[in-house]
């Protein structure tokens, strides 16, 4: 249930900002980031995996890697909560969706202008220049057709910066925002875990959604412990 004193704040609350984690999508099936890794790649981390090290030093082993995710995240569907999300664009004047998922669900399901902090794992770029690379049939042949070198997966890795344009938009409209909501985040990775208390700065009220404590959890306004995709279609119904 949620609470009616937070449904008359958003009611009355113009502009909302939204922050999803991997928490969204694991009712899609798609493991969260600290879930153990399960199959074949049980015994590999994805801090050993998703570095520019890694792929100069086995550059197959990564994309091998990458290549099962796609597949896995290409069996996947968007659930009730990327819905949800997908409706709450019409309830507010000024709604922006920031995601740290690379899984593209979130357009999937039809949200546009989605803020995508590490990438999108769909997406295939080259090393040298980011081109972002089309039709490529095996990655591990290919190269970039403008500027030949490697081609990688379009996502951040550990240890890189993240794309300018995505990073700016997302402190711009967490720091002009009414209302925060930080869904399906462990609110542990940086600058990702600055946006939510930018916007406290700022005077917003911050809204958690997810199965559990995080280090979020005491700084939020309101904590609405549950899976999203239960919690955000209920959110919706009541604000129509
Ligand atoms: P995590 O795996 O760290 O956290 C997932 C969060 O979702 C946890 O807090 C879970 O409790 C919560 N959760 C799980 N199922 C949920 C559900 N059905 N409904 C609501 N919440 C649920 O994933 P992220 O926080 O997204 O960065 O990780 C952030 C970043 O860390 C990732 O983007 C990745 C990693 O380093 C890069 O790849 C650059």
């Amino acid at each position: 249930m949620i609470p009616d004193n937070l449904i008359a704040i958003l009611r009355q609350s113009p502009r909302v900002t939204v922050l999803t984690g991997a928490g969204i999508s694991a009712e899609s099936g798609v493991p969260t980031f600290r879930d153990a890794q399960t199959g074949l790649w049980a015994n590999y981390r994805p801090e050993e995996l998703a570095t520019p090290e890694a792929f100069q030093r086995n550059p197959k082993l990564v994309w091998d890697w990458y290549l099962w995710r796609r597949q896995l995240v290409e069996q996947a569907k968007p659930n009730l909560g990327h819905i949800a999300l997908k409706k709450m664009v019409t309830l507010f004047p000024y709604f922006a969706l920031i995601t740290q998922n690379v899984d593209g669900l979130h357009q999937q399901a039809g949200s546009e202008d989605v803020i995508e902090l590490h990438g999108n794992i769909r997406r295939t770029k080259c090393f040298a220049a980011a081109h972002i690379v089309a039709d490529v049939l095996d990655p591990h042949l290919a190269h970039c057709p403008i500027c030949e070198s490697q081609i990688r997966p379009d996502v951040v890795w550990f240890g890189e910066m993240l794309p300018r344009e995505p990073l700016v938009q997302a402190f711009h409209v967490s720091q002009e925002c009414d209302v925060f909501l930080s869904i399906g985040t462990s609110a542990l990775v940086q600058p990702a875990a600055s946006l939510p208390l930018e916007a406290v700065q700022e005077g917003a009220i911050l809204v958690e959604v997810n199965l559990a404590p995080t280090p979020l959890s005491q700084t939020a306004d309101f904590v609405l412990q549950g899976p999203a995709g239960t919690i955000l279609p209920d959110l919706v119904a009541q604000l129509t």
